[in-house]
């Protein structure tokens, strides 16, 4: 909360005092400060996390379910880092939060479990926009159970989905439609509660990817209508973990991969063997950062619960983060020879989020990356796992693209900054 209250009168979010809260960004490297432009990798921390993680294991080092204090107060961590969960994606219940390593490890665990109820000739939707961590598990589920697959297309523009084309792949056979809210190699937002709506209508489950969307705007698990959603705390300022909301009649009634005495009861049923307890603590005092900022930038904030104050956190974020985007499309379509793939119209800035992919003439994607470390600024090339996407841009054996993503911390001069590397590259 400190260094937010004193400036909740202005109007967006006071970028030295959010960059305050994140330690990392104050580092140099040969007399340079880092421009952290990697966020869709793995976004940085805020102190409060790394407190968090530091204090548990400082003072409650310790297993689940322990008669004693260490453990009784790490019980207590845990519990509250789901309810802290449940109210960041808008669920009802915190049972309805399961965590693991990663979100590939959940959406494999909950694949298998879902396909043990698969049959020759049932169906499974996958789209061409998604992480692979979405498509693989669903691809290998549906060969292990004879089960068909079928593919949600790209649109002509290559960098959004085929929705008018949903009822073509969709029928009364379907069982899961697996897609994703926002791409993490172009940006572009997925109308979800579309194709949520279509899914009900055939009786399908739909699994949401929301890893890439999750920094950057408010999640509503209702408004989507998503029946499962994951999301990666590591890429929403946490440390690395996994977190997968699912309605709870369906963690009741699926069969989990699971030991015998790890019991029937949620979450504990879905959460095969020891967690990451102190990661888990830290992804609590990353919830206590955005909860401040929300209390900070929300309106009315004495009457905001914690679901009111995550919600107006991520709506500031989105805010700021609506002029970072126009800033960098601008920035971007004005070099020579940058070719920028995604959503370039700044009238359409609402359908995506900040991350911008692009190649540079006469230049491998891993040399600009590189080129841009030596300046200072971290940023990705290459597939990003958007493996059906970069195929069918045509790059797959060309390095792919480079990857500029921006979150709440980033600024207009680190924008300038990279729009100076990139333009020594592109004379
Ligand atoms: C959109 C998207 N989905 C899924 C993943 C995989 O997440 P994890 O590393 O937690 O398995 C990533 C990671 O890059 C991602 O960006």
């Amino acid at each position: 909360m400190v260094g937010m209250t004193s400036i909740r009168e202005r109007r967006g979010l006071d970028e030295a005092a959010v960059r305050d809260h994140f330690p990392a960004l104050a580092r140099t490297v040969d007399g340079r400060q880092v421009a952290y432009l990697d966020g869709p990798g793995g976004t940085q921390v805020p102190r409060e996390c790394i407190a968090a993680m530091t204090a548990y294991l400082e003072r409650c080092n310790a297993n689940h379910g322990g008669a004693f204090s260490a453990s009784v107060e790490s019980d207590a961590i845990l519990a509250e880092v789901h309810a802290s969960g449940a109210d960041f994606v808008g669920a009802g219940d915190p049972d309805e939060v399961v965590f693991g390593p990663n979100m590939t490890t959940l959406t494999f665990a909950v694949s298998r479990a879902l396909g043990r109820d698969l049959h020759p000739g049932d169906e499974i939707v996958v789209t061409r926009l998604d992480h692979d961590a979405n498509v693989a598990p669903w691809l290998a589920v549906a060969e292990d159970r004879g089960a068909t697959v079928r593919w949600l297309e790209l649109a002509d523009d290559r960098a959004t989905l085929a929705l008018d084309r949903l009822d073509d792949v969709l029928s009364s056979r379907t069982r899961v439609i697996a897609l994703g809210l926002a791409s993490n190699a172009v940006g572009t937002l997925t109308d979800v509660r579309r194709v949520t709506e279509a899914a009900r209508a055939v009786g399908a489950l739909v699994y949401v990817d929301a890893v890439h969307a999750a920094p950057h705007l408010p999640i509503d698990v209702a408004t989507l209508g998503a029946d499962f959603l994951v999301t990666s705390p590591y890429k929403f300022f946490g440390p690395h973990l996994g977190m997968l909301y699912a309605r709870r009649e369906l963690l009741e009634r699926l069969a989990a991969y699971r030991v015998r005495p790890a019991g029937a009861m949620l979450p504990g049923k879905w959460e095969v063997g020891t967690q990451n307890h102190e990661a888990l603590a830290g992804l609590l005092g990353t919830f206590g950062y955005l909860e401040a900022l929300g209390a900070a930038y929300g309106d009315s904030p004495d009457r905001l619960d914690r679901r009111g104050r995550l919600r107006a956190a991520m709506a500031a974020i989105r805010t700021r983060e609506r002029d970072l985007s126009l800033a960098s499309l601008g920035r971007l379509s004005a070099i020579e020879g940058v070719q920028l793939y995604g959503i370039a119209d700044p009238e359409r800035v609402d359908e995506r989020v900040p991350t911008f992919s692009f190649t540079l003439a006469g230049h491998h994607p891993r040399a600009v990356a590189e080129h841009l470390a030596s300046r200072g600024i971290s940023a990705w090339d290459g597939d990003f796992y958007a493996h059906e996407l970069i195929r069918a841009l045509g790059l797959a054996d060309l390095g792919g693209l480079v990857r500029i993503g921006l979150v709440h911390y980033n600024t207009l001069a680190e924008l300038d900054r990279l729009d100076d590397a990139l333009r020594e590259l592109s004379r």
